[in-house]
């Protein structure tokens, strides 16, 4: 019989995202609505969605890639979106792009679509809307890229859209909420975790509400989290001098209405009172 289980305290959090027998998806299934489309195919490419040898290889790939991003450049691209986007739209103009999208703020309702497919719990609704993107999204990547670096371009659109405006969320209002509530992992062999038995073929919600857990722990972990934070420190930054310009552009009133309302009280007739 399988069973679904809920992690939430650091310790079992941080077993369980680090356990080896743990998976990312169960054993070898592809969402149903997904199977035999092109945005089934990109799922399976993803190094989010992939485990073991696989999922090492295509991990370096993206580790390499990453690295490469120049901070200063994300900065400025990040600081670019945000003078003229909706804030949640700011880092997939961002990543969109840094991965060299042909024209990355036309592509934003497409990213928006992508993602939504993509995010774990999505319904056959959202990934048909993600079914109908994929194709347009793989034409405006740069040409030549071989298929696991493609879909995985596409998989750095889908892994920070949503967090990076929550992120940006958390910045501009001195929060720190989660930007992601929870991970899945599904058990490949039975094992013990925190004294409990995990039978084969279980499901784990992993709730990352912890701070300490904000970015993931183990394989899996976000490579992502320094970009991330400049995307969103730079988008809030920018959001909060619109925010002080507006106030600015308002300010002159407040004095003369204030004077005014002296004025009044100074007026009155002392019987009044
Ligand atoms: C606030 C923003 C972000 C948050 C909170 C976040 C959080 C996470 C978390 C929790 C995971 C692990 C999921 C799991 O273990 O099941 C993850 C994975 C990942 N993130 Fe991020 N992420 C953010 C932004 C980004 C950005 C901007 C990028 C890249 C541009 C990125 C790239 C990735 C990739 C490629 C993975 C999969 C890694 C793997 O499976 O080995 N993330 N992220």
């Amino acid at each position: 019989m399988e069973y679904a289980w809920i992690v939430s305290r650091d310790n079992e959090v941080e077993a369980v995202l680090t356990c080896g027998a743990l998976r990312v998806r169960p054993a070898d299934r592809l969402p149903k609505a997904m199977q035999g489309t092109l945005l089934g195919a990109v799922f399976e490419r993803l190094v989010r969605m992939n485990d073991g040898e696989r999922h090492a290889v295509l991990r370096r790939r993206i580790e390499e890639l990453l690295a490469q991003w120049d901070l200063d450049r994300v900065e400025c691209i990040a600081r670019a979106g945000a003078l003229r986007l909706q804030p949640a739209d700011v880092a997939a103009y961002a990543v969109g792009t840094l991965i060299g999208l042909s024209d990355p703020e036309a592509a934003i309702p497409w990213i928006r679509d992508f993602a939504g497919a993509i995010a774990g719990g999505a319904d056959d609704e959202a990934i048909a809307r993600g079914i109908a993107v994929t194709k347009s999204l793989l034409d405006a990547l740069p040409h030549g890229m071989d298929a696991d670096d493609a879909a995985n371009m596409l998989g750095l659109l889908f892994q920070s859209y949503a967090a990076t405006a929550r992120l940006i969320d958390n910045v501009l209002t001195g929060r720190s909420d989660p930007p992601v509530t929870v991970t899945r992992r599904y058990a490949a062999e039975d094992v013990e975790l925190c004294k409990t038995k995990i039978r084969k073929g279980d499901a784990l919600a992993v709730l990352l509400i912890s701070p300490r857990f904000h970015f993931g722990a183990g394989r899996h972990a976000c490579p992502g989290r320094e970009i991330a934070e400049t995307i969103a420190t730079a988008a809030a930054a920018v959001i909060a001098q619109n925010l002080g310009q507006i106030a600015a552009q308002s300010a002159p009133c407040l004095p003369e209405k204030s004077s005014k309302l002296d004025r009044v009280d100074c007026e009155r007739p002392s019987s009044s009172v």
